[in-house]
Formats: C-alpha cells, structure tokens, sequence
C-alpha cells in the first residue's frame, strides 16, 4: 500500500551514546505528537541499530541500515550482510544512495546484488536515485534517473518491485541548503510514477511510495509533502535533531 513516510538517514554522524540520546527524543516526539498515519524510519549507522531498535518502539517507528554487502556472507572483511541487518530487528536498508554511488564506486550491478540481498532476507530497501547539477542544468534528469531505475529495481519482477520504497533524491540538493522545488519534486516525481506504471502497470505505481530528499527542512516539507506524487522524505541532517524530525513528520 503507497504510504506516507519520513526515513532519517543519519549518514556518519552520531556516537553510540549520542545516536541512542537522538533515537529516544524521536521516540517520546513520536508518540507525543507524531502524525498517526506517517511511518516514521530511522537510518542509523550499523554499530548502532540494535540498540536502537531496543530503545524505539518499533511498533511505530521502522529501523535502517544504510547499507549493506553485495554477498551472502563469506570472506569480505568489514561488510555487513544483509542477513546480519536483518538479525538486528532491523527492517529496511537504504541502498543507492549517491554518496555511496560517488565515494564507494557502488555500480548498478553490485546495487542489482544488494537489493535482491535486501528483499531475500525481508527488508525494505530505499532505493535512491537522482541527477547531479550538470544533468539538471542540461535538462536531461528525466532520462537520466529512468535509466538508473531501468538498470536496476526495474529488472526486478512485479511481485519484489512492490516491496521496494523508491527516493529521489537530487544531489545538487543534498546537505547544500538548496531545495528542488514544489514544482520540480512534482514534476519528476509524477516521471517516475509514470515510469513505474509503463513497466509494472497503474495500480504498482498507485501503490508504490516515492520519497523525496535534499534539504528538506520543517520549513519547507509541508509545501513539499502536499504534492500529489510526494509521499514523504529521505532526511538527512535535519534528522539528527529530533525536533527539526518531527516538524518534518508533521508537515503532512
Ligand atoms: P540532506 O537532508 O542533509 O540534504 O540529505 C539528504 C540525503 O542525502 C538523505 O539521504
């Protein structure tokens, strides 16, 4: 079912101590006043998920990696499997992010892995995607994230593409302050459902959640969320303040 959701990524920000401390404000601010109908996600660093899905309640707020291996297990020194971050009570994983596409050399290919890793052990990946500045500015952002969904979650069959979360996130937007706005979010968000409903039908691309992401800030998220095509945030440094998270949670 398309849902309303609000996904911190936290990046590599936070102690143990301090992603604890930010974890429960969310939770009392959650229970307190946020909006029922919102799923609200926390995507924390690995070291610190199981201690966050034992402070959060998890029957309202959802737990992220924000990553995880291209393989099952075996001899990678340093990865982290996507059954290991499903043993945590964690339930979804950020994949795709252009951070990790950009430093980490992530390629559709290895991505094509982690999702199907995702999926076989029951999380729900995030999947990101979105244009750099010089691609906007040359107006082909459209065809651009087409063809990164349609070497990747595209390929999946129907039944495992309805699992999946889609974000667009923008790179000339994120951590720079400058926003996409209302309009441009509408516009290629409203693309990508179109996108989605050519190759999997109308009522998978009704149902399917699309996120947006970059700079999204209390201040701006409720002109963002009040499009018709935008159902909800991927946060990143306004999440690491639990009462700039709630704003946004309650910009719906
Ligand atoms: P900012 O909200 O800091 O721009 O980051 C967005 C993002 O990359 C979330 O994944």
């Amino acid at each position: 079912m398309r849902q309303k959701i609000v996904a911190g990524n936290w990046k590599c920000n936070t102690n143990l101590q301090e992603g604890v401390e930010l974890a429960k404000a969310v939770d009392t601010l959650v229970a307190n006043e946020g909006a029922d109908d919102v799923v609200v996600v926390l995507g924390t660093p690995f070291t610190h998920i199981t201690k966050v899905v034992e402070t959060v309640n998890t029957d309202r707020i959802g737990v992220a990696a924000q990553n995880c291996a291209a393989e099952a297990k075996g001899a990678y020194t340093g990865e982290v499997s996507a059954e290991m971050v499903k043993s945590t009570g964690a339930e979804y994983v950020i994949l795709g992010h252009s951070e990790r596409r950009e430093y980490y050399g992530e390629t559709s290919e290895t991505l094509n892995k982690k999702v199907a890793l995702a999926l076989e052990n029951g999380l729900t990946p995030i999947y990101c995607c979105g244009e750099a500045l010089e691609i906007r500015e040359a107006g082909t952002q459209n065809e651009f994230v087409k063809k990164q969904l349609d070497e990747t979650v595209f390929q999946l069959s129907a039944n495992d593409f309805k699992k999946i979360v889609i974000a667009y996130e923008p790179i000339w937007a994120i951590g720079t302050g400058v926003t996409a706005s209302s309009e441009q979010a509408q516009e290629i968000h409203a693309f990508i459902r179109s996108a989605i409903a050519e190759k999997f039908g109308n009522e998978i691309a009704e149902e399917t959640s699309i996120l947006y992401g970059g700079s999204c800030k209390p201040t701006n998220a409720k002109e963002l969320f009040a499009n018709k095509d935008v159902d909800g945030g991927l946060i990143g440094g306004a999440a690491l303040k639990a009462e700039d998270f709630i704003g946004i949670i309650n910009g719906f």
